[in-house]
């Protein structure tokens, strides 16, 4: 499917926005079967780590590179959320969702790279299973940083690097060899569940993650592993104001 937002990112950003859009109509299902739904349980995790802060009077959220908005609808069920992605047809599946869930969720276009938000506007902002995808690491946990009010977290649920001896070796087999082939063959995709475990592999184990949101300004930065390390969820603060 064309995938209308104009956006002018890098060439890489480009493709990987196709690439989204070419899954799109069977995401949600092949989510579900090849991860058996924990990946349902990993998200709901992800808000209990920023409930405390979701719970304040008139606390509102972000979820960027929120897909077909299954995390942004998590969120909603808490407070007010607003979901952001540059994949159209992506988006337009969470649209659906969203309109029968009735839930407080409103989804938009917009680049995790440059978000269409001032500083300062959200109390919580998750990403999940995107931040590993967005084309510079940094830029986006910067852009996390500046659009969270001080007193804010951020919560940043991504596949990570098994830590349990034998998992390790197992999952590497079903990740690298049986979901590749599922996961192309019903999406009709011809390589995005191919780039899948690489660009797990290329992207930073839980410590060097840590380390680059702190550097990004993040306080308090602590993970937890989710299923013996398949996943990690990441949180961090932005400081109080004094006096706050
Ligand atoms: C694997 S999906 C995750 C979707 C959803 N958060 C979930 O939990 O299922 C990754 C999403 O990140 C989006 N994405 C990647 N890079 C982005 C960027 N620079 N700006 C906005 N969205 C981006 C893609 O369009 C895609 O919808």
């Amino acid at each position: 499917m064309e995938n209308p937002i104009a956006f002018q990112g890098s060439e890489k950003a480009r493709r990987i926005q196709a690439m989204f859009a070419g899954i799109a109509p069977t995401y949600d299902q092949l989510n579900h079967w090849l991860s058996l739904n924990i990946d349902k349980r990993w998200r709901r995790a992800a808000v209990r780590e920023v409930q405390d802060v979701l719970t304040r009077p008139g606390a509102r959220a972000l979820d960027v590179c929120c897909g077909t908005a299954d995390l942004s609808l998590e969120l909603g069920r808490l407070a007010p959320t607003v979901g952001v992605d540059f994949c159209q047809p992506m988006l337009l599946r969470g649209m659906e969702k969203v309109r029968q869930s009735g839930r407080p969720v409103h989804l938009l276009a917009g680049d995790a790279l440059a978000l269409p938000f001032a500083d300062a506007s959200f109390d919580v902002a998750t990403v999940a299973f995107g931040i590993r995808n967005v084309v510079d690491l940094d830029g986006a946990l910067s852009e996390l940083y500046r659009v969270l009010k001080p007193g804010g977290k951020v919560a940043i649920l991504e596949f990570s690097h098994p830590v349990v001896p034998g998992l390790k070796s197992l999952f590497g087999f079903y990740f690298t060899q049986i979901l590749p082939r599922i996961g192309n063959a019903v999406s009709r995709s011809g390589y995005a569940y191919s780039y899948l475990p690489a660009s797990v592999q290329n992207f930073p184990d839980q410590a060097t993650l840590a380390a680059r949101m702190t550097q990004a300004g993040f306080q308090q930065v602590k993970w937890r592993n989710l299923s013996g390390g398949i996943a990690a969820l990441h949180t961090g603060g932005k400081p109080a104001l004094a006096g706050q």
